[in-house]
């Protein structure tokens, strides 16, 4: 198989970590015999610095003219500290969500084995976890108008505001994938206080008589935020805005053990884009410290839905777990005995190829 990624590395630990799960595309290539072509372009504060916007008009051109995009992180703690400054570098990931399309960002919540005692929530509560969470990623209170502070800071202003197409195009994902699931999926809003809610609610329930295979249910995120941490298990797929989806994935990585090993797939209107869910983690940038797993999860992603190799992907996941499996980690997983990133990355390499000499 040939095809075209589009690879952007973005800031703080992206490069390191985007570096390993290039380093594991190597290896799926030699071991598949596959041929990937890579393009790489710049976003966030690395590309402020060099073209003077976040989302340069060549790193959309790349985008749209390859079959993934695998992306890593976007921000600097110069920008977070400054509210100030005139351009930011999550607008760059903002507008490329936005300008692609990119409707829908669908998060894992899954446990490995080996690091379920690592969780801080009890080992019963955590051990059957399994649930995805379908987060709208283009609408909701990050792109809603007006949206602005004052000039002289007395007074900032945002705005939530959906529309009833924008609400359909997810929940039609979201009912899809609880299909070939359990056939569970929960609604999480704040239908109690907020418009948008209330919409995204009656949408729902009106799109279920087209489903009346799937358990519909509906949650308020101040208690699906308890939940999660009172009986995870209980959850299949979960549905939710832009802002809830952000925060309870955030929290969702809790179950899992590290931050560092969240993928996400964001798909919509044309090409779909892959990325860790983690931040930039500037602190461990630069350091060859931080998780790799969670960028070479999302290959094992981007393999999967944009390419449909699911042996690949499979074999990608597999790696992961047994690079765990043997104590093969990084810090965040383990405080006594680790590696660096790039010897997790290697390591998750050859488990790769191994595999294909025992064949
Ligand atoms: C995420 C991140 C982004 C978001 C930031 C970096 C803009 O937290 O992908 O979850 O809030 O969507
Ligand atoms: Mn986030």
């Amino acid at each position: 198989m040939r095809g075209k990624i589009a690879v952007l590395p973005g800031d703080g630990i992206g490069p390191e970590v985007i570096r390993v799960a290039t380093g594991v595309l190597k290896a799926v290539e030699e071991r598949f015999g596959h041929d990937f072509t890579l393009t790489y372009g710049e976003i966030g504060a690395t590309a402020i610095a060099s073209a003077g916007d976040p989302f340069p008009e060549n790193t959309e051109e790349i985008c749209r003219s390859s079959d993934a995009i695998l992306f890593g992180a976007i921000g600097t703690p110069e920008y977070d500290n400054n509210p100030a400054v005139r351009m930011r570098p999550e607008e760059g990931l903002l507008r490329m969500r936005k300008t692609l399309g990119l409707y829908a960002n669908i998060r894992p919540v899954t446990t490995f084995d080996d690091l379920i005692t690592l969780s801080p929530l009890k080992e019963e509560r955590i051990r059957n976890v399994d649930f995805v969470v379908y987060r709208e990623l283009t609408g909701g209170i990050y792109f809603g108008k007006p949206s602005f502070v004052a000039k002289d800071y007395s007074k900032a202003v945002d705005t939530c505001s959906y529309s009833r197409i924008e609400i359909v195009r997810i929940a039609r994902l979201a009912f899809d994938a609880a299909g070939k699931r359990s056939g569970k999926l929960t609604l999480v809003d704040k239908a109690n206080v907020l418009a948008t809610s209330r919409l995204w609610r009656k949408t729902v329930q009106e799109m279920a008589a087209d489903y009346p295979n799937i358990v519909l249910e509906f949650m308020f995120v101040d208690n699906a935020a308890m939940q999660m941490i009172l009986n995870p298990a209980q959850f299949d797929v979960i549905l939710t805005e832009n802002m809830f989806g952000d925060i309870i994935t955030d929290e969702a990585s809790v179950i899992t053990g590290s931050l560092g090993l969240m993928p996400s797939a964001s798909v919509g209107e044309t090409v779909s884009l892959f990325e860790p869910i983690h931040g930039s983690y500037p602190q461990a940038a630069g350091k060859n410290s931080a998780n790799p797993m969670a960028s070479v999860l999302s290959l094992a992603m981007l393999l999967e839905h944009s390419f449909g190799l699911a042996e690949e992907s499979l074999a990608v996941r597999e790696a992961v777990a047994e690079a765990i499996a043997r104590g093969i980690v990084t810090n965040d997983l383990n405080t006594t005995k680790f590696f660096t990133t790039t010897k997790v990355g290697s390591a998750i390499s050859d488990i790769i190829l191994s595999k294909s000499l025992a064949e």
